[in-house]
């Protein structure tokens, strides 16, 4: 049987005050940038908490203490174009993570994604990834790296996202019950070009400054 995962809505004031800046269409690219840095922080401190440790002990000046460290092969995998700006927040955390690359861009008339780059790294038996991409439209580009991570061996997956609407959650959530989902925010719908509504528009565009 396959355990359902439930989406999660990270809602610590701090990260929906950064959420609130990085919609604003007066926020320019340095600032997007930013923002998705830090915002990415703040879901990953949540989304993490199941990561795998081991009990430790280590010397203190003044004795001995346990602890605990994290282990196994973690792999920060994300979606390019727009999931490359939360690629370095999640590697300054995660410092001996690798990195995974999922090319793909939507056909901009029918939304379906099309692959064009992947370069993953080896999968293990305790592989644990973390797929990043800010946006959740459609749910067709998170479906598609997340079965390509699964057809290259890789079992264990999170998806971290800033932006969500109810179409793309329903979609990962019915092709990919064993992803849990973590997302800053569940907007209101798809418009009729596959864009989310309200959104803050094409989160590529904005990261990259190709608007
Ligand atoms: C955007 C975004 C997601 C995808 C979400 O990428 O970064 O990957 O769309 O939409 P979906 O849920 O309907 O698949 P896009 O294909 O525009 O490429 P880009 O990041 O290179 O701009
Ligand atoms: N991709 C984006 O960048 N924005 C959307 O609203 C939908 C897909």
């Amino acid at each position: 049987m396959i355990a359902r995962a439930m989406h999660t809505i990270v809602q610590h004031p701090l990260l929906q005050h950064r959420i609130a800046i990085l919609r604003d269409t007066k926020t320019d690219c340095k600032l997007f940038r930013e923002l998705v840095h830090e915002i990415t922080r703040f879901l990953a401190f949540d989304a993490l908490r199941d990561l795998p440790t081991a009990a430790v002990r280590v010397k203190t000046p003044m004795g001995e203490a346990s602890g605990e460290k994290v282990v196994g092969h973690i792999v920060v995998a994300p979606i390019l174009r727009a999931g490359m700006g939360m690629l370095a927040p999640m590697l300054e955390i995660l410092p001996y993570a690798t990195a995974g690359v999922i090319g793909m861009k939507r056909n901009e008339e029918t939304a379906e994604p099309i692959p064009y780059y992947l370069n993953l790294p080896k999968a293990w038996p305790d592989s644990f990834v973390v797929l990043v991409d800010p946006m959740l439209a459609t749910g067709g580009s998170a479906c598609d790296a997340i079965a390509t991570l699964k057809k290259n061996g890789f079992s264990r997956i999170v998806f971290l996202n800033v932006i969500s609407c109810p179409e793309g959650i329903a979609r990962v959530e019915r092709e990919h019950p064993d992803v849990p989902i973590y997302t800053a925010a569940v907007d209101d719908r798809l418009n009729d070009h596959h864009y989310i509504v309200p959104g803050l528009g094409d989160a590529g565009d904005r990261l990259f400054g190709t608007l």
